[in-house]
């Protein structure tokens, strides 16, 4: 059934849990979230980001009415989200849709125009009744060019979202919940992720909404117990979903059929996808 990310947000809160937010790229992926949010009985959130259909990874018309419509099948809330949305026609194409969730990412954008274009977004989003995230401060990247790997993180605040700016920019604009920077990174890390605990716990006194986390694949699980400890209710989970469907197909033996790959890339993801999901709600073994 479907829901927005206000339905599921207070029982998160209550149990202090993380909502997982995983990125859709391909039948596969929705197959391995549906089926492990239904196994264990909990809302989940399936995304799609504009920069997928940058990437050509994937486009919005293809997925999109297809998550639709497997959400609305669904046995447990889902969240239908556009991910990194960086145009307001782009939002609204997702929202016409029936998306019941976005992100409006404005964090490029110098402060006071991030916060007029992210005012713009939610006055969208409320007409179609349907929530909405935003981004602020830098967050710390990874990129890959002919000479190697180059990170430009920092693990010192100068980098990170500044909790005065983040309390401002909630009150100012009225999102729902906030995207933050505190250590994490899209894509794979290189090194050992190196998170600001205790920012986390101050981004969400100073905000009093949801922190969401970006960059969540690739963390251990007692970074993950520690940051949702701290406010973090939304955890985006991309890379590493994607990199166990890879080992998944890639471990067949002598395939003679696509499908073969299909199958095992989704069993692997459904995998890697479970495992991430108990840890978020405090159903892993250590909490059983
Ligand atoms: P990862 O791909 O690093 O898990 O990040 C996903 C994300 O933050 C999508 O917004």
């Amino acid at each position: 059934m479907l829901a927005t990310l206000n339905d599921i947000y207070p029982d998160a809160q209550k149990r202090r849990i993380a909502v997982g937010a995983f990125n859709i790229v391909n039948f596969e992926n929705i197959l391995a979230v549906l089926e492990t949010a239904e196994k264990l009985n909990e809302p989940v959130i399936m995304a799609f980001a504009q920069t997928h259909e940058e990437n050509h990874i994937a486009t919005l018309d293809t997925m999109g009415p297809v998550m639709m419509l497997m959400a609305e099948q669904a046995k447990v809330p889902v969240v239908v989200h556009l991910d990194h949305g960086v145009n307001i026609s782009y939002i609204e194409k997702a929202l016409k849709m029936g998306f019941t969730s976005v992100m409006f990412d404005g964090s490029a954008l110098p402060y006071e125009e991030n916060v007029a274009k992210t005012k713009e977004a939610v006055k969208l989003a409320r007409a179609y009744h349907a929530s909405i995230e935003a981004e602020i401060g830098k967050m710390a990247g990874i990129t890959l060019n002919n000479s190697g790997i180059t990170e430009n993180r920092k693990s010192n605040r100068s980098n990170y979202t500044d909790p005065a700016e983040a309390a401002d920019f909630v009150a100012k604009t009225g999102v729902d919940c906030l995207a933050c920077s505190f250590g994490t990174v899209h894509g794979e890390y290189f090194s050992e992720p190196n998170l600001d605990f205790d920012l986390v716990k101050e981004l969400s006194e100073a905000t009093n909404v949801p922190i969401v986390m970006h960059g969540g694949s690739g963390v251990s699980h007692e970074d993950y117990k520690k940051v949702i400890a701290n406010g973090v209710r939304k955890i985006n989970y991309f890379t590493y979903m994607d990199k166990a469907g890879a080992a998944g197909a890639g471990a067949l033996k002598e395939p003679n059929y696509f499908h073969e790959y299909a199958q095992a890339g989704k069993d692997a993801m459904q995998k890697d996808v479970e495992s991430a999901m108990r840890c978020f709600t405090n159903k892993d073994e250590g909490s059983l």
